[in-house]
């Protein structure tokens, strides 16, 4: 696993201060909970596939409890990952999430499955929005650039570039 030192965080923090009109510098990104949760999921996950699955849950805890935002550390979470605000966001143990995705609070990517060898949570595609509240079931996909809207209840796959709404969710032409 390639170890992600300050510099790769740096570049982290200056993509957030880009993305966010409410973040007025680099320095203040760093104090972003997201960017915490993510550095302390690095340290877990590393744990994680070392085997160690006892002392990363000790870490992902640990960030959860500082953060609001809990990462399971088997999760494979890709670069400019940007989580906003963050309280609430829960992302399950065989999720992937790729790069470029924004992800607001209260956010699940879940299970329906309780099988511990298959993969049981979703994965997300190069530049997803998703928005405060929803909630992504199952071993699905969400395809590159999809928007999933605030609220949703997204229980099969979303098509790429396509905008996901509802409960259950549904697409809607733009
Ligand atoms: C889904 C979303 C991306 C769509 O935005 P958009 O492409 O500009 O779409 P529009 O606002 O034109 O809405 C299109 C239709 O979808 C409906 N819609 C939009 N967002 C919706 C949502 N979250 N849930 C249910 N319906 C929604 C609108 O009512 C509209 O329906 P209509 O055509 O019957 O009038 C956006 O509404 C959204 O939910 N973004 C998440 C942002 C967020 O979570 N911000 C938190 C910041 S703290």
């Amino acid at each position: 696993m390639n170890h992600k030192g300050p510099d790769y965080w740096r570049k982290e923090a200056e993509y957030i201060f880009e993305q966010d009109p409410a973040c007025h510098s680099v320095e203040e990104a760093y104090l972003y909970p997201g960017l915490v949760a993510r550095q302390m999921h690095q340290k877990a996950r590393e744990e994680y596939l070392e085997g160690n699955y006892y002392q990363a849950r000790v870490i992902s805890e640990e960030g959860r409890r500082t953060t609001g935002i809990e990462i399971h550390p088997g999760a494979e979470i890709g670069n400019h990952f940007f989580i906003d605000h963050g309280m609430g966001i829960v992302i399950g143990e065989t999720s992937i999430i790729k790069d470029r995705v924004t992800m607001y609070h209260g956010v699940t990517l879940g299970g329906v499955s309780t099988d511990p060898k298959s993969k049981r949570h979703p994965t997300i595609g190069n530049d997803v929005v998703i928005g405060a509240g929803a909630t992504i079931l199952g071993n699905i996909s969400i395809g590159d650039g999809a928007q999933v809207g605030a609220g949703a209840v997204v229980l099969k796959d979303v098509p790429a570039g396509a905008t996901a709404v509802g409960v259950p969710a549904r697409i809607i032409e733009k």
